[in-house]
Formats: structure tokens, C-alpha cells, sequence
């Protein structure tokens, strides 16, 4: 287990420094205001490390930076927009405080008990979570590109346009430690929930099904819209995906290409994939169906790790772990499928549910007390599923993500739902 942990880390900080390899004014840039300066979350990732695993998360204690440097890296303190004025280390400086922070933990790690390592796999969660916000940032960024084009994905397949049945009945929600020791504060504890029968989509909302909502004038109808929807769709002039241009084509990582017709599309935010499903006569689902879907197997009455079974994932399950820099084509993994036959709910794009971000019963605070308990509640749609930008153990059925319903620099797409109508008697 030392070990896992011990790679996990390795494998996160490999990612970090290779998004992160560039020279001082990339890091230091502000691409948008919606993102950080890479330079902050770089350092950022050294200070959480820092708190969690060199301190126990106790905040008086005296870390590696000063206490007012420390301060700088405060993701409550200091909105995203304002970060770039702040006094940050420097690009030489953040990494020296990353490398000396990383040998230490390593050192505590091998003497470390193995039955307390969630620290250390909750803190290579988060720098996970950084990488991909990272390359949110990288793909806000304008210039000549610098990540290239993404490495080779498996081909897709033809794959029904169509809905899978889920029957109503009972399922367990969400994880324990004791089979799921990853898993954060909020995807537990597990419980039965009783959903009624109902449709899912057995693969995302593809390009070119978005191109036919535009084509149809879907953003010129309000009644496809909900009322805050058509609000923000009118103010913040929304007329196809982010990164989308009138010509059809699309920005991904500084190249100019056009949308590949059956991959899942993306950059759309909340209010416009609940027009997208009500113009597609269906509904988002919720996070609890989508779990169920995901991870129920109804003929063993229990659930799985992953849809696939227990196994762990490999990349020909499911499209994870950023280098593609893309979802894939619809179809890519037919081995990946769910036990009600639904694919690609893991990897390739973050998929909106109507849900809010709500504790489940029995919610207790882990380590990092505020990572989901100041959110609850708030102005938030929940996202599951991951996309192609998650790390390989950052990602699981029960993950719960959580966004502002107008974002969609994320790696944000969408899945159908429809009701069941109930039998009659
Ligand atoms: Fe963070």
C-alpha cells in the first residue's frame, strides 16, 4: 500500500511538471480571469501538501514557507481573478518548494502506518484535481499551442443512438472505506436508495448532435431553456459550445480543427445541456440515477467498482489520465460497458446531472474538513463520471464533482434521461 501511495504521488507530480515546463512568463500569465496564474497552483499543490502530510493539517504550525507567504496559496482567501496581483514565488521558486516538500513527505511515508495513508491518497487527489484545472487554464491560454495534438485513442465502434432501461428497485449509493479507502468525505457513507424505473442514454451527447440543436435555432428558443437558463444564454450571449466558432471549427490547445462528429462534446455548461435535453425531449439525469447506472449490477444485487466489474482500470476501459488531451470517439469502449450496458460514463467528459450538491445521510468531514462541507447547498450542479483530463485513481462511480451551473471551461458535457411511465394496473 506505502507503495500505491508512493506512486500515485509520483505520478501526479509527473504530470504537474510536464504542464508546467514552461518558461516563467507562461506560468506567471493570466490566460483568463476564470483561471489562476499556473505559477499559483503550482506552488499551491506544495503548500496542501505541506498542511496535510507534514503538519497534519494543522494550519498553526509552522511550515516550510513563512506564514504570510502561506497565505498567498488560500484558495478561500484569494479569488481566482485576483491571484495574478498577488506577491506568488516565483516559477525556480515554487518547484524547489515542491521538490523539498515531496522529500520529506516520502520520508515520513516510509515510516508511515499502513493503515493511515488516506492522507497521502487524498492529497494526490488534489494535485490530480489541479492538473486538470491546470488544463482547463492551458486550453483558456491563446498563443502558439504547446501541448501538441494528444496521444492516440482506441478507434470508436457503431453503437446504438439509443437508451438503456434501468428498473425501479432498490440500490446501494455511494461507498465505505473499508472497500473504497480513496474515496472523499462526500461520496459517503453508502445507504439503499429506491429509485422508479427509468432511461439513460447509453452514450453522451456527441458534436454532431450538438451541431443539429444549433442547426434546429435550439439557442434561439426560450421554451427550450429554464428561465435562468434563457437569462444567463441572453447575457452571456451563448450560442454554441465554448471554444466553438461560427464556422464550425473549434480551438483545442491552440490548434484550430473541426469538431470530430461522433465525439462527446464539450465546454457546455449546465443551463445549456438541460435546454439540450428538453429540444431532445428527454431530461438530465439525476446523480443518483447515474450511479445506479454506472454501478449496480442488478443480477448480483450488488455494486461494482468500476462499471466493468472490479477490475482495475486499464486504457483500453476508459479514456483517462489527460494525455489524449480529447474525449474519444463514441464506441471506443465497448469493454468498458456498465451492467445495464451504458458506456463511457467514465472518462471523456464530465457529465451534468440535475442534481445540487447535497451531503448524503450520515456525512462526516474527513482530514480536509472543507473540501465538500462549505458547498453544500450552494449554486451547484454535480458532474460525475470524470473526463479524459482525471487521473486514473482520482475517478470513481461514487466521485462527486461539483460546479457553478454557467461554467463550461471545464471538461463538461452531458448524458440523456427520460421517465418510465409506470404501469398500469
Ligand atoms: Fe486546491
Amino acid at each position: 500500500m506505502r507503495e500505491t501511495a508512493a506512486r500515485g504521488l509520483e505520478d501526479a507530480r509527473t504530470r504537474t511538471l510536464r504542464l508546467t515546463d514552461f518558461d516563467d512568463g507562461e506560468l506567471t500569465a493570466q490566460h483568463s480571469v476564470l483561471m489562476s496564474p499556473l505559477v499559483w497552483d503550482l506552488a499551491h499543490i506544495g503548500q496542501q501538501e505541506d498542511l496535510w502530510l507534514l503538519r497534519g493539517g494543522n494550519a498553526a504550525a509552522q511550515g516550510l514557507l513563512s506564514a504570510q507567504v502561506e497565505k498567498l496559496y488560500d484558495a478561500f482567501e484569494h479569488p481566482r481573478a485576483s491571484r495574478v496581483t498577488l506577491p506568488l514565488l516565483t516559477p525556480g521558486e515554487a518547484r524547489r518548494y515542491l521538490t523539498d516538500v515531496r522529500g520529506r513527505v516520502l520520508d515520513g511515508l516510509e515510516q508511515a502506518d499502513e493503515e493511515r495513508l488516506f492522507p497521502y491518497v487524498m492529497v494526490e487527489q488534489h494535485e490530480q484535481q489541479h492538473v486538470e484545472t491546470m488544463l482547463a487554464t492551458h486550453q483558456l491560454r491563446d498563443g502558439e499551442p504547446l501541448l501538441g495534438r494528444g496521444a492516440a485513442l482506441p478507434p470508436g465502434r457503431p453503437v446504438p443512438a439509443d437508451s438503456v432501461l434501468v428498473p425501479a428497485g432498490p440500490f446501494t449509493l455511494g461507498v465505505d472505506g473499508d472497500r473504497e479507502p480513496w474515496s472523499l468525505d462526500n461520496e459517503r457513507p453508502s445507504h439503499t436508495v429506491d429509485l422508479p424505473a427509468f432511461r439513460i442514454a447509453r452514450v453522451p451527447v456527441t458534436n454532431a448532435e450538438w451541431q443539429r440543436f444549433i442547426d434546429a435555432g435550439g439557442y434561439d428558443e426560450p421554451r427550450w431553456w429554464s428561465a435562468r437558463g434563457w437569462e444567463h444564454r441572453v447575457a452571456a450571449g451563448l450560442e454554441r459550445p465554448l471554444f466553438w466558432a461560427a464556422d464550425g471549427s473549434r480551438r483545442r490547445f491552440g490548434i484550430v480543427e473541426d469538431p470530430p462528429p461522433d465525439e462527446p462534446v464539450q465546454h457546455v455548461c449546465f443551463f445549456e445541456a438541460e435546454a439540450y435535453a428538453a429540444w431532445a425531449g428527454a431530461r438530465l439525469p439525476t446523480e443518483q440515477e447515474w450511479e445506479k447506472a454506472c454501478a449496480w449490477d442488478p443480477v448480483a444485487g450488488r455494486r461494482r467498482r468500476w462499471p466493468w466489474g472490479d477490475s482495475e482500470w486499464t486504457p483500453a476501459l476508459a479514456n483517462l489520465g489527460g494525455d489524449a488531451l480529447r474525449p474519444a470517439p463514441i464506441g471506443a469502449y465497448g469493454g468498458g460497458a456498465s451492467a445495464y450496458g451504458v458506456e463511457q460514463m467514465i472518462g471523456d467528459v464530465w457529465e451534468w446531472t440535475s442534481s445540487g450538491f447535497e451531503p448524503w445521510p450520515g456525512f462526516t468531514p474527513m482530514l480536509y474538513s472543507d473540501y465538500s462541507a462549505p458547498f453544500f447547498g450552494g449554486d451547484y450542479r454535480v458532474l460525475r463520471g470524470g473526463s479524459w483530463a482525471v487521473g486514473g485513481a482520482s475517478i470513481r462511480p461514487s466521485f462527486r464533482n461539483w460546479d457553478h451551473p454557467v461554467r463550461r471551461q471545464i471538461f463538461s458535457g452531458l448524458r440523456l434521461a427520460w421517465d418510465v411511465e409506470a404501469p398500469h394496473v
